[in-house]
């Protein structure tokens, strides 16, 4: 079974991905009740944690009910990546995770995220001081290289272990490729058949179906999958893979009285947390995954994310239960 240091994990677990406003504490319990092994906070600038900046702040907060949970943290100089550790061990996760798959130019250009792939050594000396200033588990999140004609992952995730990572989680795309093509899991295959790597190697990209994680897990012999986007409004979807898993069966698609509680306990935990107006702003997003697929619907989409009340996205709610109800989902 794998394990991130001393956090032992079942065969094969599902990692839910780091994902700027989405990874919130909020979303984060609701996929962790619905199966997901691990699950991780949303990146934080450190930059923005040694400045106190309230945005970057409020990102550390976590549930005790969600662990274990990684901190994901991003920059590139050293100095307040370590102050930034300090801060980060303060709010006592299970793990902290660097951030070196961030494709975005705003990062990038100041060699954060994926902009350290084209400086390796950097990348090694950051990983090596950050795993030296902390007694939690460090991991690393990261894509295959720069561009195609840079792709150095079997080698950088060796150095990256022998400085002291934990366990490493590859996106299977490059920086230039953003999100665009398919994830290509085969040179993630090629750093877990390395023979010198014994930490876990967990794939991530396109694991969107439940026929997908069995791919990754039999066809690519990985040791785990940490899954994004297919989560965004489906917390249910780590729970679907565990089923099929077990029985080779599809799990029966979450019904709408399910599909509304998840919507309403959703709304509840991030107005209990961020306060009604942040609450009901940052909820919106989640709502078309939630209800997909239920035709004319645009109407009640609408309601829920254009009100500013809490008070009137839970009555939108219990109108599409009792107006859709019995509406099957596919
Ligand atoms: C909305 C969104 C926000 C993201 N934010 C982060 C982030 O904060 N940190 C990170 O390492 N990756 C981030 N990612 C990348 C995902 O963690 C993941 O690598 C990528 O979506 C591919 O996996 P998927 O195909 O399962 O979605 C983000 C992706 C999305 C869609």
């Amino acid at each position: 079974m794998p394990k991130i240091g001393n956090i032992e994990l079942p065969e094969f677990p599902l990692l839910l991905a780091p994902m700027e406003d989405v990874s919130d504490p909020p979303f984060r319990a609701l996929c962790k009740e619905q199966g997901a092994d691990v699950v991780y906070t949303e990146f934080i600038s450190s930059e923005g944690l040694i400045r106190d900046a309230a945005k970057s702040v409020i990102k550390l907060d976590i549930y005790e009910k969600e662990r274990p949970v990684g901190i994901q943290i991003f920059g590139a100089e050293l100095d307040s990546m370590l102050q930034a550790v300090d801060i980060v061990e303060k709010s006592n996760p299970d793990i902290i995770d660097i951030n070196f798959g961030c494709p975005v130019k705003k990062v990038v250009s100041k060699n954060a995220g994926a902009g350290i792939l084209r400086d390796i050594p950097l990348m090694v000396k950051l990983t090596e001081e950050i795993v030296k200033r902390t007694h939690l588990p460090v991991t690393v999140k990261t894509r295959l290289g720069w561009d195609s004609d840079s792709i150095k992952i079997v080698e950088v995730a060796e150095r990256l272990q022998d400085v002291g990572i934990q366990a490493i989680a590859i996106h299977g795309r490059t920086r230039v490729q953003m999100y665009k093509g398919f994830a290509n899991w085969e040179p993630i295959a090629q750093v877990k058949n390395n023979p010198r790597m014994h930490i876990p190697v967990f794939g991530n990209g396109d694991v969107d179906t439940p026929e997908a994680a069995v791919k990754m897990r039999d066809e690519f012999g990985l040791d785990g999958a940490m899954i994004g986007r297919a989560s965004i409004g489906n917390p249910w979807f780590f729970n679907q893979v565990k089923h099929f898993f077990k029985t080779g069966t599809h799990l029966a698609s979450p019904t709408m009285e399910e599909r509304v509680s998840a919507a309403r306990r959703h709304l509840q935990m991030a107005i209990d947390w961020k306060g009604e107006k942040l609450g009901v702003f940052e909820t919106r997003r989640h709502y078309t995954n939630y209800f997909k697929g239920i035709p004319h619907f645009k109407e009640y989409r609408m309601k829920m994310v254009t009100s500013d009340e809490s008070a009137d996205v839970f009555a939108a709610f219990d109108e599409v239960l009792e107006k859709f109800g019995d509406f099957q989902f596919a």
